[in-house]
């Protein structure tokens, strides 16, 4: 498969290195087995093997092609392995990883945004990041004006209004066109219908990222890894998160309540039926429930001072929690007299339940 992403450029540098790392770390020392899900550049692998025991080991995930970046590392506790992180849990058999640290925001490199056609002056439009994604150009030329203004919504946290508006003016460019729009022509209509933008960030940057988003699955892709982490530590050991937007932040927030054992408090004053709706969990059979460790860590004023990225990033500790057989919602529900089972609305898997009529899987078909 080729992707053609590039390492990370030295401009980009990882976010709360030192905070994650040590998050990481500190349930399993320094001997365990830890998994970095997204590799990028090594920044953070590096930070990890720095601590690591001789006896230590690292395996490091990413969809795009690092192996290189990875065998400059020259460490032999590293393996690196060219997969997504939505695969981890199905790597280690037996193995309980003691830690998985992911760090799936996009940072590009102002050289990198050209050459994906992401910045306002590149030529073609590109936009795949990933191994599966469409191109956006291509994907301009089939959308709806209802699935565009959809995406402006909700990847771009454009008013309902202003998605439809700048989804109609897209498409009637596109029209008139008739060939691929390129990322001036995308930059140009933007501009002519938002004029300015509230947070004075050029009018084309949420479309744009918007469109990447969405085609590179980017919040399915957390929200599996989410999953798949939380499989493969088996309850024990830690979880950590960074990210750098506010749909990813609220995706693990989400993806967090939907994961949490019921507050039996509830089952004094609602029925059972609602107890299940209020808290997803208890309707599955996962054998974990999440339970946030802390609230969300931000970069120290040292960090923000040197990378101006950071400001906005965020590290997220949603801790597993474990209870020895089954659903420990499940368990909860249940020890506390209520029939769980036939209040279960559908049976639904957690995961299965927060779709969207347009977040459907391009991978499928592609
Ligand atoms: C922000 S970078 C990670 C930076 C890294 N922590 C470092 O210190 O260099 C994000 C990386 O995640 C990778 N990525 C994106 N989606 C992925 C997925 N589903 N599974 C694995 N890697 C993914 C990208 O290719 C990119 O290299």
């Amino acid at each position: 498969m080729q992707s053609g992403f590039e390492p990370l450029a030295a401009e980009v540098k990882p976010l709360l290195l030192h905070e994650s790392v040590e998050l990481l770390m500190q349930v399993g020392g320094p001997a365990a087995l830890y998994v970095d899900g997204s590799f990028g550049q090594g920044g953070h692998s590096a930070e990890i093997l720095r601590h690591l025991a001789p006896e230590g080991r690292l395996v490091a995930l990413d969809v795009n092609q690092k192996a290189e970046a990875a065998r400059s590392l020259s460490d032999a506790r590293l393996r690196f392995v060219q997969r997504s992180c939505r695969d981890l849990c199905q790597l280690f058999g037996e193995e309980e990883p003691a830690g998985v640290l992911l760090d799936l925001s996009v940072q590009l490199s102002a050289q990198e945004e050209r050459a994906k056609g992401l910045s306002f002056q590149a030529d073609a439009l590109d936009g795949r990041l990933t191994p599966w994604a469409r191109r956006a150009d291509e994907w301009l030329k089939q959308v709806t004006a209802a699935e565009l203004a959809w995406v402006l919504q909700e990847y771009g946290e454009q008013s309902s209004l202003l998605a439809w508006r700048l989804a109609e003016a897209i498409l009637h460019r596109q029209a008139e066109k008739g060939s691929a729009l390129t990322s001036a022509d995308l930059a140009e209509v933007c501009r002519a219908v938002k004029i300015v933008d509230d947070r004075g960030l050029h009018p084309a940057k949420q479309v744009f990222q918007a469109i990447r988003v969405h085609l590179n699955e980017e919040i399915r892709e957390l929200r599996a890894a989410l999953c798949s982490a939380l499989k493969s530590l088996r309850c024990k050991g830690r979880l950590v998160v960074i990210t750098l937007r506010r749909q990813e932040a609220s995706e693990v927030k989400r993806f967090l309540r939907e994961h949490e054992a019921p507050d039996l408090r509830f089952a004094a004053f609602v029925t059972p039926r609602r107890l299940v709706e209020l808290w997803p969990l208890a309707s599955t059979d996962l054998p974990y429930a999440c339970r946030q460790l802390c609230e969300p860590i931000r970069a120290s004023a040292h960090e923000v001072a040197r990378n101006p990225r950071a400001k906005v990033a965020l590290l997220h500790v949603p801790g597993p929690w474990h209870a020895a057989e089954g659903s420990p919602a499940a368990r909860a529900v249940q020890e506390a007299g209520a029939d769980w089972a036939s209040a279960a609305p559908h049976g639904v898997p957690v995961q299965d339940t927060v779709t969207s009529t347009f977040g459907s899987d391009n991978r499928e078909a592609a």
